[in-house]
């Protein structure tokens, strides 16, 4: 009895450390990557804006107008992350973007959430 006592103590310590923790990681995994920080200065700062306006088309589409195709597409979000990542054409015209290798995946899918987000 005394040891079941002792193991049912230990459950619950174990359970109270447990929850907070997992709900921490959650957070921590919900959370916008702090490496990221604001999304349209990575835009900037990853040199996007060489060929990408907010709305104005110039080598490559705007980037409303991405969002406008995209938005109520349900692998949209997948298409975009495709094209960032492994490079497009012909979709837009007959410029190529070439793979953006210098983001990595989190980013990727950080820009790609925040162009579907735009208003
Ligand atoms: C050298 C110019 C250039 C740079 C730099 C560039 N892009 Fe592009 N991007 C293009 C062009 C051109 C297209 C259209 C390609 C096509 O017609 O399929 C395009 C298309 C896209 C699309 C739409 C892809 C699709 O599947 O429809 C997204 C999203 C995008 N770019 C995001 C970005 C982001 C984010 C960056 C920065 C990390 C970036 N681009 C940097 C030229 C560029």
């Amino acid at each position: 009895m005394k040891v079941f006592i002792f193991l049912l103590g230990c459950i619950l310590i174990y359970s109270c450390h447990a929850e907070p923790a997992k709900d921490t990681m959650k957070k921590a995994l919900k959370a916008p990557n702090p490496s990221i920080g604001n999304v349209k200065l990575l835009v900037q700062r990853k040199r996007c804006i060489n060929c990408h306006d907010m709305r104005q088309k110039l080598l490559g589409p705007s980037f409303i107008d991405i969002k406008g195709r995209y938005k109520n597409k349900p692998e949209g979000k997948e298409l975009l992350m495709k094209g960032l990542l492994e490079g497009s054409k012909g979709k837009w015209g007959n410029v190529v973007m070439f793979p953006q290798n210098n983001l990595s995946k989190v980013e990727a899918e950080a820009i790609i959430e925040w162009i579907l987000a735009l208003k």
